[in-house]
């Protein structure tokens, strides 16, 4: 049981990425006031992306600005990018290695979303079998060896996740960390905290209006076409359940020591699976 995609000196990316996305991208050009977005895939983009929007907007509804302007870094052509109005907020799944080295120089906001190993790898197993693009066949335990493996678009979590957490620790650059798991038991707080970071301007009654705008239950409502259409199920691809935990219905009793034995190599304590990158 594998996944097609393409590789670059070890680096996995899905079939449909133009190979010079993922390179660094010399040419590309950062802003002072982009914010990007960081993830490994199926840690809650989206709704980050849709919190973002809203709040640089200073507004409670997702604006035509938001659908139009949905930035991707692998996917988004760059020339309609360096056409867009600042502030920029443009997601990446890319690890630390190979992002445009402009977003350095230029100091650029970088929002690091990170969320419990477990529940990712249901989320993109799920997400691999719903995808057509994908449209994997195999089981849950066959998806657990790739993801525990690397063999996946973006390869590991914790290769991802920790190319970016030595920096963020490092203070080399200036980089926002948000657990999904905080947004989930304590949005306001995660969010007020996020707009310091961002030092955009929002009330607290704002806040709780964007809390109400980009729940799950709304945003699963005001699904586009789009990602309906790259759906086998006729579902959303993205929005499925939304919730902290969910591995417990996936993982058999020995994929969770294996995914334990994992997370103590990378240095992350044993169960404890919200506190899984505090050290
Ligand atoms: P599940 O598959 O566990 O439901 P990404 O946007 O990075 O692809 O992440 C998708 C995951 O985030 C999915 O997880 C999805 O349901 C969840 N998600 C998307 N919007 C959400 C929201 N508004 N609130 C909570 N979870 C959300």
């Amino acid at each position: 049981e594998s996944i097609t995609m393409q590789e670059d000196a070890g680096f996995y990316f899905s079939t449909n990425i133009p190979t010079e996305n993922i390179m660094k991208n010399p040419s590309f050009q950062a802003r002072r006031d982009d914010i990007l977005i960081v993830t490994y895939p199926k840690s809650g983009t989206h709704w980050m992306q849709a919190i973002v929007n809203l709040m640089v907007e200073n507004v409670d509804d997702l604006s035509e600005r938001y659908k139009q302007y949905q930035y991707h870094l692998e996917y988004t052509p760059h020339q309609v990018m360096d056409n867009a109005p600042s502030p920029r907020v443009i997601c990446t799944h890319l690890p630390f290695e190979r992002i445009p080295l402009d977003f350095l120089r230029e100091k650029s906001r970088i929002v690091l979303c990170v969320r419990n190993p477990r529940d990712v790898a249901v989320s993109y197993f799920r997400f691999c079998a719903n995808l057509k693009d994908i449209d994997y066949r195999g089981s849950f335990g066959g998806f657990f060896n790739l993801f525990i493996t690397g063999k996946l678009p973006y390869n590991s979590w914790f290769d991802h996740v920790f190319s970016w957490l030595k920096v963020a620790r490092s203070g080399r650059q200036n980089i926002h960390v948000v657990r999904y798991e905080d947004l989930k038991q304590g949005f306001l707080s995660t969010v007020s905290d996020l707009a310091c970071y961002l030092k955009v301007d929002t009330s607290p009654e704002l806040l709780e209006k964007i809390q109400k705008r980009t729940s799950f239950e709304n945003m699963k409502l005001s699904l586009s076409d789009y990602l309906r259409e790259m759906s086998i199920n006729g579902q959303s691809v993205i929005f499925r359940k939304g919730t902290v935990g969910d591995w417990r219905n996936y993982f058999s009793p020995a994929q969770v020591t294996m995914l334990e034995d994992v997370m103590e190599e990378w240095g992350l304590h044993k169960n404890k699976s919200i506190s899984f990158y505090d050290e």
